[in-house]
């Protein structure tokens, strides 16, 4: 009995959703937009450059087609430079264990993300050999909430969209999964993820055999 069990990155497997927000929010602030940690919520799971999108609609302000390339790479700078030190440290409470629990049973492990610099952040964390398939934001054309992501990842694995399970923190992420017929299990905030099959706060809150629930549950 084996399903496709396909993890988010940002806020799921790693506390970098707050690194995300610093940068969007100097960014915003050079360009003289408020953004505030209610509207970053938003651009949980979505793409670096529809973010830019959003925020520029947010501000009600415009940029010639250059300056938006050249913020979105001051953007990925900055970022890159909060996530220098990320170590195993950095694994949210729960998922290494969960994982190798996974690896433990034989399930197969696939990395679903938007973002571009997840191998790099995988690699920083010394997980990234746990993944059998790794899809990220270099892979896709289509962002969450476009199931592309994760329907790549399963068929990868060589599983059906309905024999696979995705961990998500963001509305757009439970959105793609649950658009591709996926389980989704939510990871954070319940009144955000309410869309989600199952929402927890971490995966310590997890029932100790909640792995075993999930390869008898079907959509
Ligand atoms: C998602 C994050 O995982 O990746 C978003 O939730 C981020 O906040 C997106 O914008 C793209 O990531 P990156 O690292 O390619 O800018
Ligand atoms: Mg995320």
């Amino acid at each position: 009995n084996k399903k496709a069990f396909i993890f988010d990155l940002d806020g799921v497997v790693v506390d970098t959703a707050k690194f995300h927000f610093v940068a969007w929010q100097r960014l915003a602030a050079d360009i003289g937009i408020n953004f505030t940690e209610k509207e970053n919520e938003q651009l949980k799971g979505v793409s670096r450059v529809d973010s830019l999108k959003k925020i520029l609609e947010w501000g009600n302000k415009t940029l010639p087609q250059e300056e938006f390339d050249q913020k979105l790479i001051e953007k990925n700078n900055q970022y890159l430079s909060l996530i220098e030190g990320l170590s195993v440290n950095d694994i949210l409470p729960g998922v290494h264990s969960f994982l190798l629990d996974l690896k433990a049973k034989s399930q197969p492990i696939a990395l679903g993300s938007a973002s571009k610099n997840a191998r790099p952040i995988l690699k920083k964390l010394g997980i990234i050999d746990l993944f059998d398939v790794i899809v990220d934001g270099t892979n896709v054309t289509k962002a969450k909430p476009n199931p592309e992501v994760f329907l790549s990842a399963c068929s990868q694995l060589g599983f059906k969209a309905t024999d696979s399970i995705v961990f998500e923190d963001s509305k757009a992420g439970v959105q793609a999964a649950n658009t591709a017929g996926m389980i989704s299990i939510g990871l954070g905030d319940q009144t955000n993820l309410n869309e989600a099959d199952a929402v927890f706060q971490s995966f310590e809150e997890m029932p100790s055999d909640y792995i075993k629930t999930l390869l008898n549950t079907q959509k």
